[in-house]
């Protein structure tokens, strides 16, 4: 879909788009159509259930004067409390709607979408930002679809006054989306498709964007080391791999970076362990965690952020086979540290436990966050609406939940403390992988992965029911998410930036 910024005036086909506050109040677009077409807008909205809440549509045949095909009454709420992730849902509200009608150009005049925190150029350019984060679709497979079935919607204009600056805010926002949906699409692909060595290749095209990409096989992850990842990866015929991006924006490129580091496990069968049947499909995307920072260094390296920053990926697949690490083997980690890995699925720790390590010691960094579908017990606390955040830091924490929350992609601080610690000590080895219980799934993940962290600030994400969606959301159609490509990149550009 194409997004552009216009002069306000009435199209000459397709569908216009305008606002109208909660109890029915037009915004300026609306009353000029309103008077200027005997009550048009006023008359449809009485004869219906619309009544400008926020997301609300409602489609009016166009008179056949105006030449366009229709009017669509957009909710937009209250217009004093809006904030930008509602203006960005607007933008995703409008492309559902009118996909659902079949239409295929459409211009929205975003005028009264106010007053906000932001400029009228900002507010534009959020409207886009929305509606094209909502167009995103994964059917490069469909070889058979019907027209009906597809989507319609080819154009979207935003009518603003602040053409220049609205375009000019949408191009950083564009290489966001960009991130977002590279991460959206190596989340969708099938195990089949995206496996460690295919994903490296995939990382490898950053170097277009003045990235350093550089990919430690598995002959070198042996010689260092590695040996909690390695054991992962042991039981698949695609061999693991490690891959480090470099983006060095700062003025001062010697300046300690911040880390970013992935959990990629490219399918999860639970290894020896085995996971159950059904539903074991969506285990395409326990790749997630290293999809988000994959797409973040996009976005990052896309918009020249002034910020030095590394992405490191744990990319293993966890099969069972003749040759699969069975439980209660003990793996030598490249901390050093060993562990007795008890149960095979919990593999997510142990390819993060060398992935940290290595990061922490090589970069030396200002912080580390890394990201993980690592726990189902995290879906139990916290649904899909909130990631979970685990942190040795309250100000790092803090700072990524301020983060979330400005884009939409929402952190709930789970604790960490030396009571769940010693769930994990062991008879055989320095840790186990698993407590002995139930109870406290996610933070006991999240204390195994801070005995690889030592005094640099560092949070764990835990994004496994966040990282994918049953159902639409405002700016996310179902599917894979991308969940974390916003909340990082806005983490750095508030923060860590010159
Ligand atoms: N990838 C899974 C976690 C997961 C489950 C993500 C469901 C998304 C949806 C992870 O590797 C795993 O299997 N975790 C185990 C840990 C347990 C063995 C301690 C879990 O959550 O059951
Ligand atoms: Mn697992
Ligand atoms: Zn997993």
């Amino acid at each position: 879909m194409k997004i552009s910024f216009v002069e306000p005036a009435l199209p000459k086909s397709g569908t216009l788009v305008v606002g109208v506050a909660e109890d029915r109040v037009l915004t300026p677009a609306a009353a000029q159509l309103d008077s200027d077409h005997d009550g048009i807008v006023q008359r449809a909205i009485a004869a219906s259930r619309f009544t400008g809440k926020r997301d609300q549509t409602l489609a009016i045949l166009a008179p056949a004067a105006l030449g366009f095909t229709r009017i669509l009454l957009l909710g937009i709420g209250k217009p004093a409390e809006l904030e930008t992730t509602h203006l960005e849902g607007f933008g995703g509200a409008v492309v559902a709607a009118l996909n659902t009608m079949g239409e295929s150009e459409a211009a929205v005049d975003v005028a009264g979408f106010g007053p906000l925190g932001v400029t009228p150029a900002q507010a534009a350019a959020a409207v886009g930002f929305g509606a094209s984060l909502r167009s995103y679709r994964f059917d490069k497979y469909r070889t058979k679809e019907k027209p009906e079935q597809k989507a319609t919607l080819k154009r979207l204009a935003i009518l603003t006054a602040a053409i220049a600056p609205a375009r000019k805010a949408y191009g950083t926002l564009e290489k966001i989306a960009q991130g977002v949906v590279a991460t959206r699409d190596v989340v969708s692909e099938p195990a089949n498709v995206i496996y460690p060595e295919s994903f490296a290749a995939k990382v490898e095209e950053l170097r277009e964007l003045g990235v350093e990409v550089e990919i430690l096989d598995e002959k070198k992850m042996k010689k260092l080391g590695f040996g909690a990842l390695l054991g992962v990866g042991q039981g698949s015929v695609r061999p693991p791999r490690l891959a480090v991006m470099k983006w060095s924006g700062s003025k001062n490129k010697d300046s300690a970076p911040v880390a970013l580091v992935g959990k990629g496990i490219t399918f999860d069968t639970g290894g020896i362990s085995l996971k159950p049947g059904p539903g074991m499909e969506d285990m395409k995307w326990d790749m997630a965690g290293a999809g988000a920072v994959f797409g973040a260094m996009k976005a990052i390296a896309g918009r020249k952020a002034k910020a030095n920053v590394v992405g490191v990926l744990a990319l293993a697949e966890n099969m069972p086979d003749g040759n699969a690490q069975r439980p209660g083997d003990i793996v030598t980690s490249l901390s050093g540290q060993t562990i007795e890995v008890l149960n095979t699925d919990a593999e997510g720790r142990l390819v993060l436990a060398d992935a940290l390590w290595y990061t922490q010691e090589r970069f030396k960094p200002r912080l580390m966050v890394d990201l993980a579908t690592l726990t189902g017990a995290v879906i139990v606390a916290l649904g899909s609406e909130y990631a979970a955040v685990f942190s040795n830091s309250d100000e790092l924490a803090e700072r990524l939940q301020a983060a979330g929350k400005a884009v939409g992609e929402n952190l709930w601080r789970l604790p960490l403390g030396d009571s769940y610690d010693r769930e994990i000590d062991c008879d055989a080895a320095d840790m186990k992988n698993i407590s002995s219980g139930r109870e406290a799934g996610s933070t006991i993940g999240a204390v195994f992965l801070q005995r690889f962290v030592n005094s640099v600030p560092w949070a764990h994400l835990d994004i496994a029911g966040t990282a994918w969606s049953k159902k639409d959301k405002s700016t996310v159609p179902k599917g894979a998410t991308g969940y974390g490509v916003r909340l990082l990149d806005r983490l750095i550009a508030q923060y860590y930036e010159d």
